[in-house]
């Protein structure tokens, strides 16, 4: 072995246009946010950067509720604090899947401790109400757990009366917002969502890395219930809850607000980079307007799905109930699984879009328009870019017409 270190060259990656399912790029002046420069955790002025980012994602999240903070991690992590807080040994936990994150929700409700059960349908199709409502009568479960958009399948569950069901059958409603937050509506107070959580790199278009979280004051005291300090920052007299421990030590919820609470108790050191860039981005998403924002998110998605379609492609998923932020496309018979299409896509152009995990792995292709790629622009160049892959992999389209598609939906609005 030579004496000489092994170093590597500095950072320099190619360009990308990331229009998968997220990451997607992040808009400029989140990635300035974090270069800002650290202070201490328990500065004033950090603290008070804490604080603001609880009153942004208050508005961004449209609710009143208290405790509205910042998991670190990225946003399984914000989903294992709700759940893993919330749980209690032996809940009955109802896990609707239609999707991957609907099965993951399952895995943390049984790994924190619950009796987990499911209801499944067809991957691309969502649940009725009253299917929800029925399997909510028929297992009686404490908890609720859903996602809103699952990005593996494309489409979203709509969710405006899950929230009354499950306050008139005595349970919980988490719902998992990562892929669908800031894109698509989620009145979280509105919908009475007891307990929500989301992640930055889908419509925020942040990094992955950081986790807003919100819950309802019957949560808190739910958490609350359970509370044990740990021994080295226990303040005295302080003393520990009936309920039982928390499994989590890093996903403590009670411990957590503590840290973002008045108390300014010490837990983990706040990963302050990621916290300039989470609230970097409700400044944007604010600044815009939740609704301009959704707007832009739907006009956007008509606009590459008019494109897809003119050219022959046929959209996948039930397409009453799609994400304003992720298509997804069937893969032509000509192209196989897709891979070879989509590693031209990215070394020849630049684009990155993504396939699908499960049993839509191979079978179709998610193309994303979310915050900062969500625009005109790029929708033009990811469609005239794929007729040109497309067009060299033996399926044909027309010349220009997803082009002219979109161009069309653009000029009309
Ligand atoms: C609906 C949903 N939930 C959870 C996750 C997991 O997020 P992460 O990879 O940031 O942990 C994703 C990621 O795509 C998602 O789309």
């Amino acid at each position: 072995m030579s004496d000489s270190p092994i170093i590597f060259e500095e950072l320099d990656p190619d360009p990308r246009l990331l229009m998968g399912p997220g990451p997607v790029d992040v808009y400029p002046r989140v990635l300035r946010s974090m270069a800002t420069p650290l202070q201490g955790q328990f500065d004033p002025q950090f603290t008070a950067h804490m604080d603001q980012v609880q009153v942004l994602y208050r508005q961004v999240f449209q609710t009143q509720n208290k405790q509205t903070f910042l998991i670190n991690g990225t946003a399984r992590a914000g989903i294992e604090a709700c759940l893993t807080s919330i749980i209690r040994p032996g809940d009955t936990v109802l896990a609707p899947i239609f999707g991957r994150f609907g099965h993951l929700l399952k895995e943390i409700a049984m790994r924190s401790g619950a009796n987990a059960v499911s209801i499944e349908t067809e991957w691309g199709k969502v649940f009725t109400t009253d299917e929800l409502e029925a399997a909510v009568k028929k297992y009686k479960p404490s908890i609720v757990a859903i996602s809103q958009g699952d990005t593996s399948v494309t489409v979203k569950q709509p969710l405006k009366e899950l929230g009354e069901i499950c306050r008139q059958n005595d349970c919980l409603l988490y719902v998992d917002s990562t892929a669908s937050l800031g894109g698509n509506a989620l009145p979280v107070d509105d919908w009475k969502i007891d307990i929500v959580s989301a992640g930055l790199q889908k419509c925020l278009s942040g990094p992955p890395g950081s986790a807003p979280i919100s819950f309802s004051d019957d949560v808190a005291q739910r958490v609350l219930d359970r509370k044990h300090t740990e021994a080295g920052i226990r303040p005295e007299g302080v003393v520990d809850a009936d309920g039982p421990i928390i499994q989590s030590n890093y996903f403590d919820l009670a411990m957590l607000m503590d840290y973002w609470g008045p108390q300014r108790l010490n837990h983990h050191t706040e990963s302050a980079s990621m916290l300039y860039a989470a609230r970097e981005c409700a400044r944007i998403l604010l600044e815009e307007g939740l609704d301009a924002c959704q707007a832009r998110h739907r006009l956007t998605s008509t606009a590459l799905r008019a494109g897809l379609k003119a050219m022959g492609l046929e959209l996948f998923g039930d397409q009453d109930n799609l994400m304003d932020n992720v298509t997804g496309i069937f893969i032509p018979k000509q192209c196989g699984n897709g891979a070879k299409l989509r590693s031209e896509l990215l070394n020849d152009f630049g684009i990155e879009i993504g396939t699908s995990f499960g049993p839509l792995d191979g079978k179709i292709w998610r193309i994303g328009t979310m915050g900062y790629v969500c625009r005109q622009a790029n929708v033009l160049r990811c469609l005239s870019s794929l007729e040109m892959v497309l067009g060299r992999n033996g399926f044909k389209c027309p010349q220009g017409a997803g082009v002219d598609a979109a161009y069309g939906v653009y000029q009309n609005q």
